[in-house]
């Protein structure tokens, strides 16, 4: 990234949102992240980091939060939303409605929500960039994560959606699609009596032609890429982080 930025981070206190803060911060940006659990994040000190314990569906906390940071720094760059949560595999008939629309809620909504609120403010500076972690599995699914997976479709649509009505303000915006990758969610993809660290082994990393699961620095270079001046023409683009899974 080029000149120093205000960015805000959600799921941050997430193993890939941990990741991202500690590379911005290394860059010298100011981060500002969001997160139900921020606990992860205790041992990093440094004075550039604002946490925020929050729900990012509660809308009015949120938009509280980026109208504040507005305030005190007069600009917001960049956006990356990198919270979510799983769904372990299981036929479509004992996904309960309660279920889809809390993957629906948080893996979705919360992007619309957190693009809404922080949009006004990069048009003000006819300039921006807004990165999500998506999934490889949206075009390369496992059977009985049909909901998350939806959850993620609609997550790469929307993207391509806001990247075309934004770019008259030079507000890009991109999905990086992370192949399985090594945090505490991937635990949660196995199949409900499976035995986790088998499935780790013998299926999600047997599955990445490049022989190693994604890690979370992986993914934070990827953010870093796509949200520095170096990426000043890509927008509306979906990234394959994820060793070939995707092929
Ligand atoms: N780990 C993988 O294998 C993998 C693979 C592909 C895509 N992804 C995606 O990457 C992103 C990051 O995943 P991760 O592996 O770091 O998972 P993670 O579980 O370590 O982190 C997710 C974070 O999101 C936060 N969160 C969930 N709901 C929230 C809410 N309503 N408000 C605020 N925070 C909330 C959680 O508290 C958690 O800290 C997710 O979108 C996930 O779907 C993960």
């Amino acid at each position: 990234m080029d000149d120093k930025q205000v960015v805000i981070v959600t799921g941050a206190g997430g193993g890939m949102g941990k990741a991202i803060i500690e590379q911005l911060l290394a860059q010298g940006h100011t981060v500002i992240g969001l997160d139900l659990s921020i606990t992860a994040l205790a041992d990093i000190k440094d004075d550039s980091l604002h946490i925020y314990e929050v729900n990012v569906l509660d809308e009015a906390r949120v938009k509280q939060i980026i109208q504040d940071v507005y305030t005190q720094y007069n600009r917001i760059d960049s956006l990356v939303n990198a919270l979510g949560i799983a769904q372990s595999a299981i036929p479509i008939e004992d996904v309960s409605i309660e279920q889809w629309d809390q993957l629906m809620n948080v893996n979705v909504k919360s992007i619309f929500m957190t693009v809404k609120a922080v949009v006004p403010y990069m048009k003000k500076k006819k300039k921006g960039a807004i990165v999500t972690i998506g999934s490889i599995s949206a075009v390369r699914p496992r059977p009985g994560l049909q909901a998350y997976i939806a959850s993620k479709g609609a997550a790469e649509s929307l993207t391509r959606g806001l990247a075309i009505e934004l770019a008259p303000f030079q507000i890009r915006v991109n999905t990086i699609h992370p192949g399985p990758a090594d945090t505490q969610m991937l635990s949660q993809f196995t199949a409900v009596d499976a035995d986790v660290e088998q499935t780790k082994e013998e299926v999600f990393l047997q599955s990445v032609p490049l022989g190693r699961l994604v890690t979370p620095n992986d993914i934070a270079n990827a953010v870093s890429y796509l949200l520095s001046d170096a990426a000043s023409i890509v927008t509306g683009t979906t990234l394959h982080v994820d060793g070939g899974r995707g092929l």
